[in-house]
C-alpha cells in the first residue's frame, strides 16, 4: 500500500505539472519583461504545489540579487559559489539537495528549510544569468520529476 500510495503521489506531481506548463506558456509567451514573468511563474509554483519557499535570484555584478519569490523573506545577496544557490550558479547544473544540513556551505535564509532545489538559467552563450530555488519545509522532497519540469520552466525563461 506504501508503494501504492508513493506511485500515486508521483503521478498526482507529474499531472500537476502538466498542467502547469501549459499556463507558465500562456503567461510567459509573448511578454518580454524578465521580472514580469518571474513573478508569475513563482506564484504559479507557489499556487500548485504550495512550496515553502520558491523563487528567483538575478546575476548581477558577480552577485545574486534576490528576485521575485513567493514565501517568507529571504538572504537578499548571495556571493559566488555561496550555499547551494552559488554551487549551481558556479557549476552550472541543478542541484537536488534531499537534506540541506548536509550540504556544505548551505545558506539557512530559514531554519525551517529542509530540502531544495535550485535550477540555473543558462543563455545560449553557456553563461548563467538567474537560478531559480524551490525550497522545502520537509526533508527529501523534491526528485528528478521535480529537476525535469523545473529544468523546463527554467528553460523558458532564458
Ligand atoms: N538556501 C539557499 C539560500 C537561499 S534561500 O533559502 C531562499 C542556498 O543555500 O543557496
Amino acid at each position: 500500500l506504501a508503494e501504492e500510495l508513493i506511485i500515486s503521489d508521483s503521478k498526482l506531481k507529474e499531472e500537476r505539472y502538466n498542467t502547469l506548463i501549459p499556463q507558465i506558456e500562456a503567461l510567459t509567451t509573448g511578454e518580454p519583461n524578465r521580472i514580469a514573468n518571474m513573478a508569475n511563474v513563482a506564484a504559479a509554483l507557489k499556487e500548485t504545489f504550495d512550496f515553502f519557499w520558491v523563487g528567483f535570484y538575478l546575476v548581477e555584478d558577480n552577485e545574486l540579487v534576490l528576485g521575485p519569490f513567493q514565501g517568507p523573506i529571504a538572504c537578499t545577496r548571495i556571493g559566488p559559489g555561496k550555499g547551494v544557490c552559488g554551487a549551481a550558479w558556479s557549476e552550472k547544473k541543478t542541484f537536488l539537495v534531499p537534506n540541506v544540513d548536509e550540504f556544505p556551505g548551505h545558506i539557512a535564509c530559514s531554519s525551517d528549510s529542509k530540502s531544495e532545489i535550485v535550477v540555473p538559467g543558462i543563455n545560449s552563450t553557456g553563461v548563467v544569468e538567474f537560478v531559480l530555488d524551490v525550497d522545502s519545509d520537509t526533508i527529501n522532497d523534491f526528485d528528478k520529476t521535480d529537476q525535469h519540469y523545473l529544468e523546463e520552466v527554467v528553460r523558458k525563461l532564458v
